[in-house]
């Protein structure tokens, strides 16, 4: 018997006045998988990822989260079923400190069998804050006011906070943007083992092409709201149009 996949996006589709931004996107993610979404600006990246994420309803097509279609179930609904998305800008309260962010991130994200009365008790939100900023190698920041960490931190703060329910499939979108080329490989790295820990399936979207190759365990190449590639690293990576496309006009832009 073959296991439901996790995430099944069948024929997604999405236009903007008339613009196909997702164009029949067909994608299969199992349990486990850390896949890579690359392409250009513009390829419909973000796009697909607020589809999954319930941010954006779908044109046409069915998205199917662990066997159950969720095509159009709004985000925080789907956050409560085990889907958690990090946004290209960091979304934090920068005058407040990184362990008061992520108290908020927790009383916001507490499972629905709790009671309401349990997100105010303060010791709590602060235990499972302190626990989670651990988790991600950050708790040195802990009393450190957010506008004045760097990049890096902030962008896994930020991670921590919306995988606060530990859910089962994380969308990142972009985790090392803006992040200096010497923190980039820590900042995933941090990732990459809080999430094989956790058995965590990932979809990422990335610009630079050496951390996808490194933290990649699959890659889907898009272009113009099609799949263009999708398989092993290695495989994508040496697929002609994709070095076209995608991978020669991110090493001439150096990404966005
Ligand atoms: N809300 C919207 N309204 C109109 N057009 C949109 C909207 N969102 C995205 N688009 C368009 O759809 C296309 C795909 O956008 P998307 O943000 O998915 O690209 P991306 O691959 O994430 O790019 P980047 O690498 O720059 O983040 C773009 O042409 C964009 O201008
Ligand atoms: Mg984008």
């Amino acid at each position: 018997m073959t296991e439901t996949p996790i995430l099944e996006c069948r024929g997604i589709a999405k236009s903007f006045d008339g613009f196909a931004a997702a164009n029949a996107i067909d994608l299969t993610i199992s349990e486990g998988e850390v896949v890579g979404i690359i392409g250009s600006n513009g390829a419909g990246k973000t796009t697909l990822l607020n589809i999954v994420s319930g941010h954006l309803k779908p044109s046409s097509g069915q998205v199917l989260f662990a066997g159950e279609d969720v095509t159009g179930v709004p985000s925080r609904k789907l956050a409560r079923k085990g889907i958690a998305r990090s946004f290209q800008v960091p979304q934090l309260f920068a005058r407040s400190t990184a362990l008061e962010n992520m108290m908020l991130a927790v009383s916001l994200l507490a499972r629905p069998h709790e009671s309401i009365l349990s997100r105010f008790d303060n010791d709590k939100l602060a235990k499972a804050a302190h626990e989670a900023l651990a988790h991600y190698g950050i708790d040195e920041h802990t009393d450190a006011v957010v506008g004045e960490l760097p990049q890096g931190v902030r962008k896994l703060l930020d991670i921590a906070m919306a995988t606060a329910a530990q859910p089962r499939l994380v969308l990142l979108d972009e985790p090392t943007s803006g992040v200096s080329s010497e923190e980039k490989h820590d900042v995933m790295q941090r990732l990459a083992d809080r999430f094989a820990t956790s058995g965590t399936t990932v979809v990422f979207i990335e610009h630079d092409m050496e951390i996808v190759r490194r933290y990649a365990s699959r890659v889907v190449a898009l272009t113009d709201g099609t799949v263009i590639a999708d398989g092993a690293p290695d495989v994508v990576f040496a697929d002609e149009t994709v070095a076209e496309v995608i991978v020669g006009e991110d090493v001439t832009t150096g990404g966005a």
